[in-house]
């Protein structure tokens, strides 16, 4: 009897041994994360985003009547010169507002992508370069962009003042009183277009400080409106609140076991945290990883070129347009100008939503998200820095990173 026990005992544990120990110290162990790791997990969890900036540069950043203005000039095809194009034509909204072009498409052809809107107010640089250093000042590039919406700041005074007069004065004071009728609308200053820079040049000082500054005030609004664009909760934060409640049951569920080892993997032997750090999953600043220059295009440098042009811009923070005062503007007081350093760097994109952006990098350079992988897995030695060392990676282990980007889409959140 005893020796029956006894073997009933022995099978019961090995039983237990074959079957139930493999699997639960397997599955325990896939969701222990150590101390260090867990501060990791909570730094990318989107709880940890602070609450959303105001701009010092603009005044209307958070008033809800320029961010409901600024919604309707995002979408207005008014704004361009075929009546085709508005900020939504790259970035609609129900795209996550990114296109899935390698090469963004307006009245003509751009040489980068377009880039993602998600949590933009968080960011002190804008553009694959941050060739400028605030959303409003970023809004008034594509306008007057010849292969984007074609358009004019004297064209949107014009827009202006015979579609949004209320809307404008209510917010910003009244229009000014300049009859556009004896003006040439296809006028601005823009090296590219020697005959609107003509025209601009031919209208007297003051119309021309007066157009402009109706042209900021718009660029404010529709900053006011892209200020409210961003994520909610993904599959990753709802993984890491769970691990912050000591809710295993919940951990389980939002995510599977190849998608926390392409966590592990991200945030420990790949080092993508390098860069792609912070609930944006980015670091907001500029690296040469070594990306392709398309041979279709001409050669890229980056931020090294867009050091000069954003101390130069004329709607810079410290510019006569900003509502900043000077000791508000640090990030361009003491920008970094060492330009070598940036000879072919672009801009950490963030990577909430990334797998519904295809194709990837500043240009479209990579179709899939396995593409970005296996380049960053190929990157020979000397191509990469120190922030890149990612000591090999298998096939199994890019799938298990690709399953873990995948967890990182959610529906995004904007200004009704
Ligand atoms: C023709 C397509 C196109 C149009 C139209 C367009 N964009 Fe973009 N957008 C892009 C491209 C391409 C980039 C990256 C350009 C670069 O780096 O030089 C970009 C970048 C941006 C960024 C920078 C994001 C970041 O993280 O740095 C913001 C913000 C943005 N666009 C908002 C707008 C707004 C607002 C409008 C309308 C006023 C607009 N875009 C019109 C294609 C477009
Ligand atoms: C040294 C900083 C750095 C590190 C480390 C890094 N990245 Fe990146 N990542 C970037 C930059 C910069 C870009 C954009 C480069 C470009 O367009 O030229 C980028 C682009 C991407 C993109 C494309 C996103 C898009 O919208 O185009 C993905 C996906 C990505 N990285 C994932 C990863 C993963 C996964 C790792 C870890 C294996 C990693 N990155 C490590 C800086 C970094």
């Amino acid at each position: 009897m005893r020796g029956y026990a006894v073997t009933l005992c022995c099978s019961l544990f090995i039983c237990w041994g074959l079957f139930l120990v493999p699997f639960t110290t397997h599955a325990m162990d896939l969701h222990q994360w150590s101390e260090q790791e867990k501060i990791v997990l909570n730094s990318l969890w989107i709880g940890s985003l602070p609450p959303l900036p105001e701009d010092p540069s603009n005044k209307y950043s958070a008033d809800p009547k320029a961010a409901a203005f600024g919604k309707k000039l995002f979408f207005d095809i008014r704004l361009s010169g075929n009546l085709k194009v508005s900020c939504a034509t790259c970035h609609p909204s129900n795209m996550n507002f990114a296109d899935n072009l390698p090469l963004a498409h307006g009245m003509g052809t751009t040489s980068r992508r377009t880039m993602p809107l998600v949590g933009a107010a968080y960011f002190t640089w804008f553009f694959w370069d941050g060739r400028k250093d605030s959303l409003w000042a970023q809004a008034l590039g594509p306008i007057e962009s010849p292969v984007e919406h074609g358009f004019t700041r004297t064209q949107c005074v014009s827009v202006i003042t015979e579609n949004y007069k209320d809307e404008y004065e209510g917010i910003f004071g009244p229009l000014p009183l300049i009859s556009l009728g004896d003006l040439p609308l296809y006028a601005k200053p823009s090296f590219e277009e020697p005959r609107a820079l003509k025209a601009w040049v031919s209208i007297p000082r003051e119309k021309k400080e007066a157009i402009t500054l109706v042209y900021v005030n718009m660029g404010k609004a529709i900053a006011a409106f892209v200020r409210t664009i961003v994520p909610t909760p993904s599959r990753l934060d709802e993984y890491v609140e769970a691990l912050i409640n000591d809710d295993a049951p919940a951990m389980l569920k939002s995510m599977t076991n190849d998608e926390v080892k392409g966590l592990r993997l991200f945030i420990g032997k790949a080092k993508c945290t390098n860069c792609h750090s912070g609930p944006l999953l980015t670091n907001g600043s500029f690296h040469n990883i070594g990306v392709p220059q398309p041979d279709n295009l001409p050669r890229d440098n980056g931020r090294s070129e867009a050091i000069a042009k954003v101390l130069a811009d004329e709607f810079s923070c410290l510019s006569r347009f900003s509502d900043a005062r000077p000791a508000d503007c640090a990030e361009l007081r003491f920008i970094d100008t060492d330009t070598y350093k940036y000879i072919g760097a672009f801009k950490t994109p963030t990577l909430r939503n990334v797998a519904e952006r295809a194709p990837f990098m500043h240009a479209g350079q990579f179709a899939t998200l396995r593409q970005v992988l296996e380049f960053y897995r190929d990157l020979k030695p000397e191509q990469r820095s120190a922030d890149l060392e990612h000591g090999g990676l298998t096939d199994l282990e890019l799938e298990q990173l690709e399953a873990f980007l995948r967890t990182l889409s959610s529906p995004l959140k904007f200004a009704e």
